[in-house]
């Protein structure tokens, strides 16, 4: 039977609780107030952080600025450090998990899962210090240029601010502040404030990694009043954020000619043909890819659009994983899906299957909610209008609409103002070629859903997806400068 998890807000009444200070300079560092942090599950208080103003938002923003000219690291040196780095939090494995589990409310198999790609992801990052390379510039070729050459080298940018989510706070901060460090950068690091505690977590491991003081500095407080201070500061060199479209938009307008790496929402697709040889094994990977984090990915399954032929059979599918999709217990490695980040999101997506059916559309399963969390849910009858198509659901629900023709699937795939990821699930080479060709999106996956993302690969999507590409190996670009030299070899 499912476990509903009821969330209270409470306080630890024991004085066990940890009052977490910010990082600035190497020094912990108090700020002008706190804020509480709960057990996502439990609704338990588990620590208080201390959050910036002013003062310390600049204190931070200084204190990167005199690491970037005064701390000079060889790549050699970056290399080592993001690797020692790398493997203290491999060390630290279930201390990181447990705090992720509890401060996220992500069961404690993903949260490992978590942790194990976070370990990848700066290993990565440490790899591409030493591969930080220009290119030669055949300018000879160039009429009157026969005694010039050129190439080209890789400088880092100055301070970067890294401003990550709460749905995967260690993995998406070690996608920043990885290859930032890696590329000679300093970081001005700004978590999401649900999930603040594996940020210290964090920032401890390079700091015991050997990483001077001020190349990297922590600092808390709500997104809205922090971030207008940080992109006030024009000595912050790039922004490199990930959340949500309206949040990235802001940032974008703020930051002027500065540079800027945006991994913004989508309402991720998947395309299942008629000649999928196993409708069950798709329609319950999908469904996975639905659920997965209680949906909160900026790629989850959110709309499925299956040949009309295999439709019946791909939504009774469907309906059975997701109501074979385990609840309970974060702390036990069989639950697969925990509550949502809060119980106004909860709420949020409630709004929004409610308002779905009052407009026609139809529950297969779920559709109900237990204070943060809602049940892994599959909506059939949509219209391209209705909120949980159009927008991102960023919750456990995904929609399953039947198609006829390749072309009509793919056009409605693209009927959208997102772009990240899609996938294609058909054994004919030819409608894979075809989808390849014509999704509008950052990447196509041929024979895995759009959930599918490997630390390693490009990663970044177009339209009001985002802006620029993670992956260690490609955003190690966007975080230096490309700074051409010129030989006149016969001056
Ligand atoms: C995201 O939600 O953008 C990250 C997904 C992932 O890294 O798997």
């Amino acid at each position: 039977m499912r476990r509903i998890i009821e969330k209270k807000q409470t306080r630890k009444e024991d004085d066990t609780m940890q009052s977490i200070h910010m990082l600035i300079g190497g020094k912990r560092v108090a700020g002008e107030d706190t804020l509480p942090v709960y057990h996502k599950a439990t609704g338990e208080q588990i620590a208080e952080v201390a959050t910036a103003g002013e003062k310390q938002v600049r204190a931070a923003v200084d204190a990167a600025e005199r690491a970037f000219y005064e701390v000079k690291l060889s790549p050699y040196e970056r290399y080592e450090i993001i690797m020692c780095a790398a493997n203290l939090m491999r060390e630290r494995r279930e201390e990181f998990a447990t705090t992720l589990s509890a401060e996220a409310g992500k069961p404690i198999r993903d949260a490992r899962g978590e942790i194990d790609r976070a370990y990848q992801t700066l290993i990565l990052s440490a790899e591409e210090a030493k591969r930080l390379r220009g290119e030669t510039v055949p300018l000879a070729g160039a009429p009157g240029c026969a005694g010039r050459m050129a190439f080209t080298i890789r400088r880092p940018l100055g301070v970067v601010c890294a401003i990550t989510p709460f749905n995967f706070p260690v993995n998406l901060a070690a996608h920043k502040i990885g290859p930032a460090l890696a590329a000679g950068n300093t970081v001005v690091y700004k978590p999401a404030s649900a999930t603040p505690l594996t940020a210290s977590l964090l920032c401890e491991v390079f700091q015991e990694a050997g990483l001077p003081a001020g190349c990297l500095n922590l600092i808390y407080g709500a997104g809205g009043t922090v971030g207008k201070l940080l992109t006030a500061d024009e000595r912050i060199r790039m922004f490199s954020f990930t959340g949500s479209v309206p949040v990235g938009k802001a940032l974008h307008e703020a930051v002027g000619f500065r540079r800027i790496s945006l991994e913004l929402g989508s309402n991720s697709a998947n395309i299942v043909h008629e000649d999928v040889d196993d409708i069950t094994w798709v329609a319950e990977h999908c469904a996975r890819h639905a659920f997965v984090n209680a949906g909160q990915v900026c790629i989850s399954c959110q709309r499925v659009y299956v040949a009309r032929s295999i439709y019946e059979e791909f939504c009774a599918a469907a309906v059975e994983a997701a109501e074979n999709f385990r609840s309970g217990d974060l702390m036990d490695v069989y639950t697969q899906i925990g509550p949502m980040i809060s119980e106004r999101e909860a709420e949020r997506i409630e709004e929004w299957v409610d308002e779905a059916e009052d407009e026609g559309a139809r529950v297969l399963t779920g559709g109900n909610r237990t204070g943060a969390f809602y049940e892994p849910t599959v909506l059939t009858d949509v219209t391209p209008a209705m909120k949980v198509v159009a927008e991102e659901t960023f919750a456990p629900v995904f929609s399953i609409i039947p198609y006829d023709r390749i072309e009509e699937a793919v056009a409605a795939v693209n009927n959208t103002r997102y772009g990240l990821q899609a996938g294609v699930f058909t054994r004919s080479l030819a409608i894979a070629n075809y989808c390849a060709e014509h999704l509008e999106v950052g990447g196509v996956i041929i024979g895995d859903g759009a959930t599918f993302r490997m630390d390693n690969m490009p990663y970044g999507g177009v339209k009001d997806s985002g802006i620029g590409k993670e992956g260690p190996a490609y955003a190690i670009r966007e975080l230096t400068e490309e700074k051409l030299i010129v030989l006149n070899v016969e001056a």
